[in-house]
């Protein structure tokens, strides 16, 4: 599905920009690992073709696992209260978890996720969002590894969806009157 389709659309980062992006962090998700494994848990759905194409940009033995929460419903902005909706398939004790996500806004689901990711005890924990609003921020939630940090816009495409329209968007866009596409 091209932007072009939608006139209320506004390309952010091309799909050319975001793989750029994407190969640096392998790159220095893989040096920083220093050959030790990993476990990738991405945050789905959003998370979905971010951390497919970071896990082939790392260098490293990686497995994948998922975890979905809620919080957002169809709307634009959050409830607040971040409710789980699938839990880590796996055991993470002992293990490096990097936390794959699209975007990082208010950090009330990452800080709900490390929390939940902490209670397992991993070896380490770390976060790949390829987006950040710092401006939004209501949790003291950072992560490691940032893609590109925005401002306070909505965005779709490239996994991120508005009410469940767009992620399969190839380019990162700004959306403008959503309920009129
Ligand atoms: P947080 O808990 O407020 O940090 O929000 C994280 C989740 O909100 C993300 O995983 C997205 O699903 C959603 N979200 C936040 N901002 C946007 C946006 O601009 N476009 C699409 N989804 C967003």
């Amino acid at each position: 599905m091209a932007a072009d389709m939608h006139q209320n659309l506004e390309i952010l980062y091309t799909r050319q920009q975001i793989a750029e992006r994407v190969a640096e962090m392998g790159a220095q998700i893989t040096r920083d690992l220093n050959g030790e494994k990993l476990v990738m848990v991405g945050v789905l759905k959003g998370a979905a073709p971010f951390l497919a194409d970071l896990a082939r940009a790392v260098n490293v033995d990686a497995t994948f696992d998922f975890v979905a929460t809620s919080s957002y419903g169809c709307g634009q902005r959050s409830s607040g209260a971040v409710k789980l909706i699938k839990d880590l398939d796996e055991p993470v004790e002992g293990k490096n978890v990097l936390v794959v996500e699209d975007i990082l806004d208010t950090g009330l689901t990452l800080n709900y996720i490390s929390k939940l990711v902490m209670a397992h005890q991993p070896r380490s924990l770390s976060i790949a969002a390829l987006l950040d609003k710092p401006s939004r921020r209501k949790m003291p939630i950072q992560a490691r590894y940032i893609g590109f940090t925005i401002p306070d816009a909505y965005v779709v495409g490239y996994g991120l969806d508005y009410a469940e329209r767009y992620r399969n968007l190839p380019d990162v866009c700004v959306i403008e009157n959503p309920e009129t596409n």
